[in-house]
């Protein structure tokens, strides 16, 4: 076989065999087949998309060129959750020891942030002595002794997407809907959870614009992880503006440390809540909403966070420690009436050049700057009311600040938002 022949008869739209898509990442992995190839047929598949067959021929070969978890001396279910990235997303970091609290495990790999998304090991790792790398038997271990761990993806963990992954990256090859599924159903197969939530996130700070590219995307990954056993439900999510109030690495632990107490904002607990909710379930137990909520009014759920905390080494003390930076910059509402929109890539961005965030996977991160919202969309405001503050390391100047408030929509009328948005199964 040859690539050209491969990245030929995608281009022209035709179905490869599974021969041809197993040959294409094996030789990729075994560095045979070479990167400018295989970004010549990531840009073919993202013209001509793939069949069910084919993703599915993708993802199990990409399943097979790394390490694959056995979780089998865990007992129980075991329930895995990813996002498809978001912006201020500290969901993980209160629903996995949320779940976990219900006496289900939860043994779970999370990534790092890139470009205007946050990831979850980042925050973790804001926390001093954090650690986040663990062998599997050390991961396997801490599940059975606390029911809950939280580490950094393993660097043997399915090869083909660490490389494809960032091929992708810098050839504009991301957002198309067989690679991103047959990237994250790879891990999530390889990292051995007996079933899976997944967070499709949707809308201008989402890899998935709209609703009915998010269908499709969930729809694709929800029938990859039944077809092999893992029973997966997808959770279509807004991204449209910011999750919670803050983004940041530190300031996100405080926020999630205040939803944890049960004193975050309402909505943001709620949707947290739901989807505790159907973790359980897929973890073979049944709560109300209302029993949901009293483990994080109750401090089992911030318990259960500080036992894992505890267990990879993580300072209790520090943990509660307000954030520090230079500054702290008030941006206040330069009208009267409903903040309409807070563009969630463009708050993601600004944070990331006040170093909250990689431009590139090299960046060194400032985990103390970020940014806390006082309204969310939706929100009544009347001019010169406080809208968000900037904790920033850097100077900022007044034409930074006029960039920030360009990016609060205020309208008259009241908009109506909405996190959970669908539930495909
Ligand atoms: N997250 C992943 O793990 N892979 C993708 O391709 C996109 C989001």
């Amino acid at each position: 076989m040859r690539a050209v022949d491969i990245i030929q008869k995608k281009r022209d739209g035709i179905e490869l065999s599974k021969d041809e898509i197993h040959w294409l990442i094996e030789g990729y992995v075994a560095g045979t087949v070479p990167d400018y190839q295989m970004a010549a047929f990531a840009m073919a598949v993202y013209f001509k998309g793939m069949t069910t067959r084919e993703i599915s021929d993708l993802t199990m070969k990409m399943v097979e060129t790394g390490e694959q978890f056995d979780l089998s001396a865990i007992k129980g279910i075991k329930v895995d959750k990813h996002s498809t990235g978001g912006v201020g997303d500290k969901v993980t970091i209160v629903l996995a020891p949320l779940v976990a609290s219900f006496g289900v495990p939860v043994a779970k790999m999370s990534g790092r942030g890139l470009g205007h998304t946050g990831g979850t090991i980042d925050k973790l790792e804001s926390i001093k002595g954090f650690q986040v790398e663990r062998t599997q038997e050390e991961f396997i271990k801490q599940v059975q002794d606390i029911g809950l761990s939280v580490i950094g993806q393993s660097d043997q963990l399915v090869m083909a997407d660490k490389l494809l992954y960032a091929l992708r990256d810098v050839t504009a090859t991301v957002d198309t809907i067989p690679l991103i599924a047959s990237s994250v159903m790879s891990k999530k197969i390889a990292a051995g959870a007996d079933a899976i939530l997944l967070d499709v996130t949707v809308g201008e700070g989402a890899f998935m614009k709209t609703i009915e590219e998010a269908r499709e995307l969930a729809r694709t990954m929800v029938d990859l992880g039944n077809a092999v056993g893992r029973k997966t439900i997808a959770v279509l999510t807004d991204m449209s503006q910011p999750l919670g109030t803050s983004i940041g690495n530190r300031l996100e632990i405080l926020e999630a440390l205040d939803i944890l107490q049960g004193k975050g904002r309402e909505d943001v607990t709620h949707f947290i809540c739901e989807l505790a909710q159907i973790m359980l379930e897929l973890g073979g137990v049944t709560a109300s909403l209302e029993e949901v909520k009293q483990h994080l009014t109750a401090g089992k759920a911030l318990k259960k966070f500080e036992e894992m905390v505890l267990a990879q080494g993580g300072d209790l003390e520090d943990l509660y420690r307000p954030v520090q930076v230079k500054e702290q910059v008030p941006v206040y509402a330069e009208e009267d009436g409903y903040i309409a929109a807070l563009p969630a890539m463009e708050h993601g961005l600004f944070a990331m050049r006040l170093g909250a965030g990689r431009a590139v996977k090299s960046d060194d991160l400032d985990y103390e700057t970020g940014i806390v919202f006082a309204k969310k969309v939706g929100d009544p405001v009347q001019k010169g009311e406080l809208v968000a503050t900037i904790y920033t390391n850097l100077e900022i100047c007044q034409k930074n600040i006029a960039e920030f408030q360009k990016n609060v929509k205020i309208l008259d009328e009241v908009v109506s938002v909405s996190e959970i948005i669908e539930i495909v199964s």
